[in-house]
């Protein structure tokens, strides 16, 4: 299982010395949480896509860079972030009309794309777009802020994915990617490994006082017995 990280937690006026060790650490996928101030419940406003083009100026090409869209136009602003360098789209199932057509302008642009549902969304508002997506990610905490706790209950729908994309691969389609996200530690990601995901995302989990990111990653690979 990959580890990629949320810089929720991180001091925003040193964030390259932070991704820079995040990269020296071993990482080389970021996960970018975008929030407009609307969407999300507590109406938090996190960073958009000005930050997300110097945090591609300052890593190169090599990193794989994701962008989590919590805000409510993601239809209209999508474009903002591939002209800033993102390599993978992820869009709320929720605040989405048309997930065949983002799906669409986001392939033609030659973006990956994502799509994300909450913890109380069906797997059923995504499982008919599995065939075109190159991702979904099951929200573990009602998305908002960094450090929430984690919710178990989603395991049966992250179980239910990973048996519709491992058919889905069988019989030679696309083989997208199953992420989490929220309140991965390294005390459970064992388990949500053994439930199938193929890429966590850690914040908290990652970027804190208690270690430094190399640390912080070294105990949950040791939890994943890497
Ligand atoms: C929640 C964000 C997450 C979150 C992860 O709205 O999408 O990426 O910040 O942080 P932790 O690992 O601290 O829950
Ligand atoms: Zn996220």
């Amino acid at each position: 299982m990959e580890i990629t990280p949320s810089i929720l937690t991180a001091d925003f006026t040193k964030l390259g010395e932070t991704l820079e060790e995040a990269v020296e650490a071993g990482i080389n996928w970021m996960h970018m949480d975008v929030m407009d101030g609307n969407w999300v419940v507590n109406r938090t406003i996190t960073f958009g896509p000005a930050l997300i083009r110097s945090v591609r100026e300052r890593l190169g090409p090599e990193v794989f860079i994701d962008c989590h869209l919590m805000i409510t136009n993601a239809e209209e602003a999508w474009n903002q972030y591939v002209d800033a360098g993102v390599n993978l789209v992820i869009a709320h199932v929720e605040a989405v009309d048309d997930m065949d057509s983002l799906i669409k302008s986001l392939h033609d642009s030659g973006c990956q794309a994502g799509a994300v549902l909450n913890p109380d969304t069906p797997s059923s508002s995504i499982l008919p777009h599995l065939a075109n997506l190159d991702l979904v990610l099951v929200m573990s905490v009602v998305p908002g802020k960094g450090g929430q706790s984690f919710m178990p209950e989603v395991e049966g729908k992250v179980r239910e994915f990973r048996a519709a994309i491992d058919k889905q691969i069988a019989s030679g389609g696309r083989e997208t990617k199953l992420m989490i996200d929220g309140g991965i530690k390294d005390h459970n990601a064992a388990m949500v490994a053994e439930w199938g995901i193929d890429v966590a995302v850690v914040g908290s989990g990652l970027i804190n006082n208690r270690g430094t990111i190399a640390e912080n990653l070294a105990a949950i690979n040791s939890a994943l017995g890497l």
